[in-house]
């Protein structure tokens, strides 16, 4: 598929495309930040993470489908092209903060980036999902730099390296893994400096791109499904969220 620009204004550009045609497309240290929340590879068709699907019953009596399956995206997805892209798109010092699951873990941590640790958002009203498993509470990003020193951190001296807040509301859901845009915002805040043009290669409902342009700073997005590029450009155009969204 080549890539087509969706959507651009002052702040935001987004592709609808694949990120292994618009990364390469890119110019060299062009990117202050990669922020990004990339499939995690836990839908039930590869077995991992509990998800055999089953049937739950509810306090009524009735029972419900209980399967985590986000969509095709979400089953073989690698790190390695966006991995690959990392050392010449960001800038000296610029920052990689990618959610992730366990699965993906060892993938990152082997990037060849300056690790500095995992960020935790811990959700303060987690749904329950599985019986017999852990209720899901947490999610992790990896943030690493480009380089050895003098990246961004704009938290103060001493930052605890979790954040916590609720989840997208059901009801205010367009997307199945939607990162609420508080924990965008927060992040982008952190990791970045005004003059720093944000990428968000997996950008789903456009969270991160709403965060950013929040922030007054630039991003690019790229988003492989054309529904969820009709999705990003509606929600761009309802204005600057309020703070808890
Ligand atoms: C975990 S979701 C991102 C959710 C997003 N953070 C939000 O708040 O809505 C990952 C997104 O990446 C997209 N995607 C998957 N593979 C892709 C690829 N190769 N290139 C571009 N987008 C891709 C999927 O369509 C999905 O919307």
């Amino acid at each position: 598929m080549s890539p087509t620009r969706y959507y651009s204004d002052d702040a935001v550009t987004l592709f609808h495309g694949l990120d292994t045609d618009v990364l390469p497309t890119l110019a060299d240290a062009s990117i202050g930040a990669v922020i990004t929340d990339p499939p995690y590879n836990v839908s039930d068709r590869n077995g991992r993470d509990g998800t055999t699907p089953g049937r739950l019953r509810r306090r009524d009596g009735s029972l419900r489908e209980v399967r985590k399956d986000f969509g095709v995206w979400d089953r073989n997805w690698s790190p390695s092209l966006l991995i690959g892209e990392l050392p010449r798109l960001l800038r000296r010092s610029g920052s990689l903060v990618a959610f992730t699951s366990e699965h993906l873990l060892a993938d990152w941590l082997t990037s060849g980036l300056n690790h500095r640790g995992l960020i935790t958002w811990r959700k303060t009203n987690p749904p329950p999902q599985f019986p017999k498993l852990y209720v899901r509470s947490t999610e992790w990003a990896v943030w690493q730099v480009n380089g050895p020193g003098g990246w961004v951190f704009n938290a103060g001296g001493y930052r605890p390296d979790c954040y916590d807040g609720p989840i997208v509301p059901a009801a205010e859901r367009v997307h199945p893994t939607q990162k609420p845009v508080w924990l965008m915002r927060a992040i982008v805040a952190v990791h970045t400096a005004p003059e720093d043009v944000v990428l968000d290669p997996y950008a789903g409902s456009g969270s991160t791109l709403l965060a950013c342009r929040d922030l007054g700073r630039r991003v690019i997005g790229v988003e492989a499904d054309e529904r969820y590029c009709e999705v990003i450009a509606s929600r761009l155009s309802q204005g600057v969220l309020p703070l808890g969204a």
